[in-house]
C-alpha cells in the first residue's frame, strides 16, 4: 500500500483539529484542583472560605460536600479511589478540593486560596526502600510467574552461569497534549469530550461512577495528542469534571496542569531486575530466569510485566520468570509506551551482551545460536517470525561487521565511540472491533468506527484499508471516530489499532461491496460477487465488465447511500503471535566530559504487513526516540522527604529533543502474518521503543568499558 501523508496533518498544523480542551461552550465553568502536598495521611483542617468569596467562584468541592460516586465503580478505573470522598491522602498531588469559577485564571487563583492541613503519615516512596516489602501481585494480562524446564539442571549444565542486576527509573508518559476532561450535564444526558485512548472505557467507568445508565453518557475524543498509556485507563480528573458538570448543570471543563499532569494519570514504574543466564562454551544457553520487582502505589496494584519478552525470545530448555510489586506512596503506575519488553527487555539484552563479551562471542552470532523457532515457554509455532533477517539486514546496513569485538578501542577525537545491538520483541495485543462503512451516491465514503487517534495515523490508513477492499481511491474516504455512538472497538493500547480495527474496517467494506454486487444484479445483470468503486460508479468485474453510475443505482433503489457493518474478534489459532526486530545503536562518548551521545540507531522489524510505510517508519522512529529517552535522560526521581517526584515540568524531566536524535534508519522485512488477522499486519508503535534502552548501553560499554546497569545512563555513571 501507498505511503499516503497524513490525512490530518493540515488540520493538525493548523489547529483546525478539536481536542477535548478545544471544545468552547457559553455556558462553561473553569475548574481548577487543589492537591496533596503530603504523600500518605489525613486531612486535619480544610479552610475554603478565601477561595469561595474570591472573585468568579462558583463553587469549591471538598470531600465535605462533593456529590457522593458509586462505592462500586465498576470498568477499567485500576485507580479505584473516589475522589474528593474521604480525608484520606495516600499520594502527593491527589486531589483535595476542586473550585468551579467563571474563567480560567479565577479557578487557578482560588484553588491556591484553599487552606489545607495535614497529618502526615510515614511513607516510603524510593524504589529500593520499597523492596523488602515485594510481594506477590494477581495475574494481569500477563502471568506473573512461568517456568519450564528444570532450571537447576539447566544451571548446572552451564560452562558460565552469570547473574546480574539491571534497574530501570520511573518514567512519565509526558504527551504533549495534558489531560483534559470537558463535562455537559443537560439535566438527563452527559456528554464528556475527554483525551483519552478509549472512549468506551471512559463511558462505562463514568457511567458506573454517576450510577447513569451508559446510554446516557457519551464519551467524544476526536483528536488526543498523545497518551502513551497515560489515557488508557480512567483516572479522577475524568471523575470529577462530570462529577462537577452534574452538581452544578451546564459545562465544566478540567485541563491538567503540566505540574499535576506527574501526579494524575500513572507513571511507568522502577524496575530492579536480576537475569541468570547459564550457558555453554560456544553460547548455547542452558537456563534463563529472570526476576523482577515494580513499584506500585499503597491503595491498587499495578504488574509490570517486565520478564515477559524473555518467555519468548530464545530457545533455552529451562526458563523461570517471577514478578513482584512492591508499594509506594505515590499515584498507581500505569502501562507506558511499551509496557513490559520496553523495560524488560533492557535487562535480558544487555545480560545477553554480558554473555556474549564473558565467552568472547559476537553479539549476534550469541543470538542466532540461541534462535526460537517455537516459544520456547508455551511449545506454541510462531505466526510468523523474521528475526533471522532482522539480524542480517540490521547488520548490513549498520555495517555491523566493520566493528571490533574489544571494548574501549575506538577514537574519533575527543570522542570514545563504540557500538551494540540488541533483539527487540513485543507481545501483540488485538482486541474485538466493529465498524459501520457507509457510500453516498456520489462515490464517497465514510467509516465510522469508536476507535481514537492518539496520533499514530488512523485518519490516514483507514480509509486505505477501506479504499483497498473497495477499488477505490483513499482520499474519497473519510473517517468518523472518537465517539461512543459509533460501533466499538477496542481501547487504544497495546499497538492493536491496525490488526483490530483495521479487520473491522475491511469487513464492513466488504460487506458492503458485497451488497453493492448484488443490489446490481437485483437491476439486472450478470451475478457478481462483489464489486469496486471508481469514483461515482459500480464496477462489476465477473464476466464482461460493467459500469453502473451510483447514482441511477441507488436512484432506482430509492436510498441515497448504502452501510454495512462489520466486526472482527481475535483468534491466535494456536499460534505464538509476536513481532520481533534487532536494533543498532552507535554512541559517542565525550572523553573528558563523559556525555554520552547516541550518533547511529538502525531498527529492522519483522513485524507482519506494513500498511503505510509512511505512518509506520513515524511509528518506529518514534519508538526509537522513546528508547533513547529511556537509556539516557528520562526519570522520575522520587524525594523521600516531601514525598514527591523531584522534577514537575519538562525542564527536570527531561525527554531526547531533536539535538538528542541523530538520523533514525527504520525499516521493515518484507512479511504478511495471515494468523494475526486478515489484514496481514501486526502491531509496530510500541515494538520500536523495545530493545534500544539496550543497545544504546551495550554501545556504551564497547565505547568506555564501562557497564552501566540502571538507567538512564548519565555522565556521573561514566566517570573514571
Ligand atoms: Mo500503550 S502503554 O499500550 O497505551
Amino acid at each position: 500500500m501507498s505511503g499516503r501523508t497524513r490525512a490530518d496533518g493540515p488540520k493538525k498544523v493548523t489547529g483546525a483539529a478539536r481536542y477535548a480542551a478545544d471544545r468552547a461552550f457559553d455556558d462553561v465553568r473553569y475548574a481548577a484542583l487543589t492537591t496533596a502536598t503530603i504523600p500518605a495521611g489525613r486531612i486535619t483542617g480544610l479552610d475554603t472560605s478565601a477561595a469561595e468569596a474570591a472573585p468568579g467562584v462558583v463553587a469549591v468541592l471538598t470531600h465535605r460536600n462533593a456529590p457522593r460516586l458509586s462505592p462500586e465503580i465498576s470498568g477499567p478505573y485500576p485507580h479505584g479511589l473516589r475522589p474528593l470522598a474521604d480525608d484520606r491522602v495516600r499520594y502527593e498531588g491527589e486531589p483535595v478540593a476542586v473550585v468551579l469559577a467563571d474563567t480560567l485564571e479565577r479557578a487557578q487563583e482560588a484553588a491556591a486560596l484553599v487552606r489545607v492541613t495535614y497529618e502526615r503519615e510515614d511513607a516510603v516512596v524510593d524504589t529500593d526502600a520499597a523492596l523488602p516489602r515485594a510481594y506477590r501481585p494477581a495475574d494481569s494480562f500477563a502471568p506473573v510467574d512461568t517456568s519450564v524446564g528444570d532450571l537447576e539442571a539447566g544451571l548446572a549444565a552451564a560452562d558460565v552461569v552469570l547473574e546480574r542486576r539491571y534497574g530501570t527509573a520511573s518514567r512519565h508518559h509526558s504527551p504533549m497534549e495534558p489531560a483534559a476532561t470537558v463535562a455537559r450535564w443537560d439535566g438527563e444526558q452527559m456528554t464528556l469530550y475527554d483525551a483519552s485512548q478509549g472512549v468506551f472505557n471512559v463511558q462505562a467507568v463514568v457511567a458506573s461512577a454517576l450510577e447513569l445508565p451508559k446510554d446516557k453518557v457519551r464519551v467524544v475524543a476526536e483528536y488526543t495528542g498523545g497518551g502513551f498509556g497515560a489515557k488508557g485507563f480512567i483516572w479522577p480528573h475524568e471523575l470529577i469534571a462530570p462529577m462537577a458538570a452534574k452538581a452544578l448543570g451546564g459545562t465544566v471543563k478540567l485541563v491538567l496542569t503540566r505540574a499535576q499532569s506527574f501526579a494524575a494519570h500513572g507513571y511507568q514504574p522502577a524496575t530492579r531486575q536480576t537475569v541468570t543466564l547459564g550457558a555453554r562454551r560456544d553460547g548455547t544457553l542452558t537456563a534463563i530466569r529472570h526476576d523482577a520487582v515494580n513499584v506500585t502505589s499503597t491503595y491498587a496494584e499495578h504488574f509490570e510485566p517486565a520478564a515477559e519478552g524473555t518467555r519468548g525470545l530464545y530457545a533455552a530448555p529451562a526458563i523461570v520468570t517471577t514478578h513482584k510489586v512492591a508499594p509506594v506512596a505515590t499515584i498507581l503506575p500505569t502501562p507506558m509506551r511499551a509496557p513490559a519488553e520496553g523495560v524488560g527487555l533492557f535487562a535480558l539484552e544487555s545480560a545477553m551482551d554480558e554473555l556474549a563479551y564473558e565467552l568472547g562471542v559476537d553479539p549476534i552470532a550469541l543470538r542466532l545460536r540461541n534462535h526460537a523457532e517455537r516459544n520456547p515457554s508455551t511449545g506454541q509455532p510462531f505466526s510468523s517470525k523474521k528475526l533471522r533477517e532482522c539480524y542480517e539486514e540490521g547488520a548490513r546496513r549498520f555495517g555491523w561487521a566493520d566493528r571490533p569485538m574489544a571494548p574501549g578501542v575506538q577514537r574519533d577525537g575527543d570522542d570514545l565511540v563504540g557500538q551494540g545491538m540488541a533483539s527487540v520483541t513485543m507481545f501483540t495485543a488485538r482486541f474485538p472491533a466493529s465498524a459501520r462503512v457507509t457510500i453516498r451516491a456520489d462515490g464517497s465514503v465514510l467509516i465510522e468506527v469508536g476507535t481514537q487517534e492518539i496520533g499514530t495515523g488512523v485518519y490516514t490508513i483507514m480509509p486505505q484499508v477501506a479504499a483497498e477492499v473497495l477499488g477505490c481511491d483513499p482520499g474519497q474516504v473519510r473517517i468518523a471516530l472518537g465517539d461512543t455512538l459509533l460501533p466499538e472497538a477496542g481501547m487504544t493500547a497495546g499497538s492493536s489499532t491496525t490488526a483490530s480495527v483495521g479487520s473491522a474496517v475491511r469487513a464492513a467494506a466488504r460487506a458492503l461491496a458485497r451488497k453493492l454486487a448484488s443490489m446490481a444484479f437485483a437491476e439486472g445483470g450478470a451475478p457478481a460477487e462483489t464489486a469496486t468503486v471508481e469514483g461515482g460508479e459500480l464496477v462489476l468485474r465477473e464476466g464482461p465488465v460493467r459500469r453502473i453510475s451510483l447514482r441511477d443505482l441507488f436512484g432506482q433503489s430509492g436510498v441515497e447511500s448504502v452501510s454495512a457493518d462489520g466486526s472482527w474478534a481475535p483468534d491466535d489459532g494456536g499460534y505464538s503471535i509476536k513481532t520481533f526486530g534487532a536494533v543498532f545503536a552507535e554512541v559517542r562518548v565525550d572523553a573528558d566530559l563523559r556525555i554520552p551521545r547516541v550518533s547511529r540507531l538502525t531498527g529492522v522489524y519483522s513485524a507482519g504487513r506494513i500498511i503505510n510505510p509512511l505512518t509506520a517508519r513515524g511509528q518506529m522512529t518514534g519508538g526509537m526516540v522513546w528508547g533513547i529517552g529511556q537509556a539516557l535522560l528520562e526519570q522520575s526521581v522520587p524525594e523521600p522527604a516531601l514525598g514527591r517526584f523531584v522534577s514537575k515540568n519538562l525542564a527536570g524531566y527531561l525527554v531526547p529533543v531533536n539535538a538528542d536524535v541523530p538520523d533514525l534508519d527504520a525499516s521493515f522485512v518484507d512479511e504478511f502474518d495471515e494468523h494475526a488477522g486478515p489484514l496481514g499486519a501486526k502491531g509496530i508503535g510500541e515494538l520500536g521503543a523495545t530493545g534500544v534502552g539496550a543497545a544504546i548501553a551495550n554501545a556504551v560499554f564497547h565505547a568506555t568499558g564501562i557497564r552501566v546497569r540502571d538507567v538512564p545512563i548519565t555522565p556521573e555513571d561514566l566517570l573514571v
